[in-house]
């Protein structure tokens, strides 16, 4: 994957316990152009890659702004950010990519964003305000002092935007009676943590006039460990016809690896799309969060840093 050389611009608390960062090319260049919802990867020094969502203006070509949160069980990526980085500090990013687009066809939208969620969400309205869409906000956080972005927010129109902290509403949010009020056809765009990702698609899946479109930013906790166990199959090239056999314990993407190819990841745990391969024959066991419904249905391309084959064998477009 190709990267691109930035440095820190500008480093600033912006909650608590959320810094943004502002990233530019150390000679003044433009970077690559961004669609609202898109994400970039950070390259840590460390060996970690982590992906975190353009909040800035997409017309602004010279800079991308980022928010990370420190994670509480941070494995090295968050933390370092926290720790680490600085203004001034070199570092290697990805070109953007956007698995979350706001639909053309879609001129009314609600957004529910939960704490860190809030970036994307934050570069969505500013696509919705140039284009006059008609879109409500509510926003979720853990208390004021961990909101945020929120007097930019209210900058917008206070009016389009319901904020819920859980300190002070002394609990976490109803979503049944927050959504209800939803007209029919309103789709409901959401980035947060699991709890209101799966609160939100599980309204959408009782209200099909509804749909929702999510980003996650981690696996859902639920989503690793020993029943995630399968058996072997055998992944079939599809240029030359080799055969390589997948271990129960093994991702294809590791094994394809080790076997010599050199192939596009990031993540490696479904949330990306860096990894995604053309299924030619056979039937993938999906694993990801990226993938739509109508694209799991379909089955002609998967994930192959986690996803698996239903039957014996796999043939894949490599
Ligand atoms: S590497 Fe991110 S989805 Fe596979």
């Amino acid at each position: 994957m190709e990267k691109i050389e930035v440095i820190v611009s500008s480093y600033a608390a912006e909650a608590k316990g959320i810094v943004t960062l502002e990233l530019r090319r150390a000679d003044g260049a433009s970077l690559p152009r961004f669609t609202p919802g898109a994400h970039i990867d950070l390259f840590l020094p460390n060996g970690l890659v982590r992906q975190y969502s353009l909040l800035n203006d997409w017309r602004d070509s010279g800079c991308y702004q980022i928010g990370v949160a420190r994670v509480a069980n941070s494995r090295g990526g968050s933390a370092w950010v926290h720790e680490k980085l600085r203004q001034g500090t070199s570092i290697s990013i990805s070109a953007p990519r956007n698995n979350f687009p706001l639909a053309a066809d879609h001129r009314k939208l609600f957004f529910v964003a939960g704490g860190i969620g809030i970036t994307p969400i934050l570069a969505m309205i500013r696509q919705c305000i140039a284009e006059q869409r008609d879109w409500e906000l509510l926003y979720l956080a853990r208390s004021r002092q961990r909101a945020a972005f929120c007097d930019e927010l209210m900058g917008f129109d206070r009016n389009r935007i319901h904020l819920h902290f859980d300190d002070e509403q002394a609990g976490l949010c109803d979503f049944r009676s927050a959504l209800r009020k939803l007209g029919g056809g309103v789709p409901v765009y959401c980035c947060g943590p699991a709890p209101v990702m799966e609160a939100v698609t599980g309204f959408a899946q009782e209200h099909p006039n509804n749909p929702a479109f999510v980003e996650w930013f981690a696996p859902p906790p639920d989503s690793g460990g020993g029943d995630r166990a399968a058996g072997s199959f055998a992944v079939k090239i599809g240029s030359s016809g080799r055969e390589i056999e997948i271990g129960a314990d093994r991702s294809i993407l590791d094994v394809l690896e080790e076997s010599g190819f050199c192939l596009p990841f990031s993540c490696r745990e479904g949330m990306c799309r860096s990894c995604e391969v053309k299924v030619l024959e056979g039937e993938p066991e999906h694993r990801d969060y990226v993938l739509s419904a109508a694209e799991k249905a379909a089955g002609n391309c998967m994930m192959i840093c986690v996803s698996r084959a239903k039957g014996a064998s796999l043939t894949l477009d490599l």
